[in-house]
């Protein structure tokens, strides 16, 4: 519908953090691809008295901060002519209506509009609220009206809830693109691929093969500059409920009836977000790292996990007594993003020099940050010996597709939502499915059943009470990616 139309593209939110890091480099590099409509504006709503050439001249030095690789100063010239300042304030209506009257100025006749949330999430409904009452979410003859909501979603069922209505009262569903930047990386997207545009793993992704399932987001940094958010929100908000459930989702969700479908590929995720069994409490491990306290902006006694492991169980038939497990935590070993599937020991092992308790089952590691690529680990005899050491097939996408420059996750996202692609993108009902998980978690917590608040090295891989959540059942946390083998781990 109307893909010919020139497009405006509106950041509220433009002088910050994410439009640079972000939004920009991945509007300019689409641009340079050629992505982008022949007729296109950007127009950054924010209340910082700027000119457009300073607004310009700002997101320049955020090129050369956050993007250079792909920095091209004759194309920037070009592009910046497109970049527009809008100077107003997020709580004021009346600079809603000023802004739609800016905007009609300056498209000049139809144009699609994209509307980007790049504010703190306090202002996604205002934002919304004041989009419907000055006119400018209704669409038309005069073009298309999309709005990307960026995360956090909420901070719990009720005000995700409360929030999917408020933007309901003003968009349609199909006008609403809700961000989780995980679902952008292409690594996260071959999942589905790997499972589906291949014969020889999908007989094996089940109960009768696999002995479970390991999902690691790793972060080495710590809370830094954003304590005073990070305090509020711990990491059960920040990677639990979007970005270990959205790979989760896509690691377990039967397949989607069509791929071009974006409703076929949520109902999925909604249906396996729904057979989770409600996970016990004895099930989770919370964690701060040492230092965390003294950090400033941190409450003093704060009891806000900075780091968290949970076992969780999928009451279907594909994986009935499968456990899954998922951490996620700040000031780690590493930054990496893995998905391990344990596969389960042969029925017999008829090697006598083998030893049982050493012996290592296959494992499948889906890396998808930084080392993006997959790995198949194997038993091989060792020459000359009666024994066998893990021997790694791998696939890395940098040496498989060396052409190719793997983009970032922002740049597929933001195409998508102007294409109208969805499906990378979550349905308020998928949000909503996600929250009803974590939500008994957060707030039981809170009460005297909580598991103790454990704390760990900086430069660890955690709190100790994370290996007992697995050792207690004979099994240990794997770390894969970006590991040489040959060492009989
Ligand atoms: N930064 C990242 O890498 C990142 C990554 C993932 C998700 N996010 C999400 O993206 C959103 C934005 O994050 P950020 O890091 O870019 O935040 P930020 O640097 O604090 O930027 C906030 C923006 O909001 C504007 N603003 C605040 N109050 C306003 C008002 N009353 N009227 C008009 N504009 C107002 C600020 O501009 P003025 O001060 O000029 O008004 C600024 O441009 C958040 O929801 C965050 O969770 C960010």
């Amino acid at each position: 519908m109307q893909e010919n139309l020139p497009i405006t593209i509106i950041i509220f939110g433009a002088s910050g953090d994410l439009t640079h890091r972000k939004l920009i480099p991945a509007l300019f590099s689409s641009y340079k691809k050629g992505k982008l409509p022949e007729k296109f504006n950007v127009v950054g709503f924010a209340r910082r008295d700027w000119s457009h050439e300073y607004f310009r001249e700002q997101l320049k030095d955020g090129m050369n901060e956050f993007a250079e690789e792909m920095f091209e100063e004759e194309l920037w010239e070009v592009f910046q002519r497109r970049l527009w300042y809008f100077k107003g304030d997020l709580d004021s209506t009346a600079d809603f209506e000023k802004m739609r009257a800016y905007l009609n100025d300056l498209e000049d006749g139809h144009s699609n509009r994209l509307y980007y949330l790049a504010t703190a999430p306090n202002f996604f409904v205002p934002i919304v609220k004041s989009l419907g009452q000055a006119g400018l979410a209704r669409e038309g003859g005069n073009g298309w009206r999309h709005v990307v909501i960026e995360k956090p979603f909420g901070h719990d069922l009720k005000s995700a809830q409360e929030l999917n209505d408020a933007i309901h009262g003003v968009f349609l569903e199909h006008q609403i693109y809700r961000i989780d930047h995980y679902l952008g990386k292409e690594t996260a997207q071959n999942i589905l691929y790997f499972r589906f545009a291949n014969t020889i793993f999908e007989p094996i992704w089940n109960r009768n093969y696999i002995d479970n399932v390991q999902i690691t987001v790793a972060e080495s940094v710590d809370v830094g500059h954003r304590a005073g958010y990070y305090d509020q929100a711990g990491v059960v908000r920040d990677m639990f409920q979007n970005h270990l459930m959205q790979l989760l989702a896509l690691v377990a969700m039967e397949p989607p009836s069509s791929f071009e479908d974006a409703d076929a590929i949520r109902n999925e995720k909604v249906k396996l977000f729904n057979s989770i069994r409600p996970i016990d409490l004895a099930d989770t491990v919370r964690a701060q790292y040492d230092g965390y306290l003294q950090a400033e902006r941190v409450a003093p006694h704060s009891q806000t996990p900075t780091y968290a492991a949970l076992k969780l169980n999928i009451d279907n038939w594909r994986w009935q007594g499968v456990p899954f497990y998922l951490r996620s935590g700040k000031a780690l070993t590493e930054k990496c993003s893995e998905i391990i599937i344990q596969f389960k020991k042969p029925p017999q092992l008829m090697f006598p020099s083998l030893d049982d308790g050493d012996f290592t089952s296959n494992a499948l590691s889906i890396c998808i940050q930084p080392d993006e690529g997959i790995h198949l680990r194997f038993e091989a005899k060792v020459p000359d010996l009666k024994t066998t050491d893990s021997v790694d097939m791998e696939f890395h996408y940098r040496s498989s597709f060396s052409g190719n420059t793997l983009p970032d996750a922002y740049e597929r996202l933001l195409m998508n939502a102007i294409r109208g692609d969805a499906a990378l993108f979550t349905r308020s009902d998928g949000i909503e499915a996600a929250w009803r998980l974590m939500d008994p978690i957060l707030q039981g917590w809170e009460t005297a059943a909580a598991p103790p608040m454990a704390t760990y090295e900086p430069g660890s891989w955690g709190p100790v009470a994370a290996n007992e959540l697995l050792g207690k059942n004979g099994r240990s946390w794997r770390h894969d990616c970006g590991q040489h083998t040959g060492n009989g781990r």
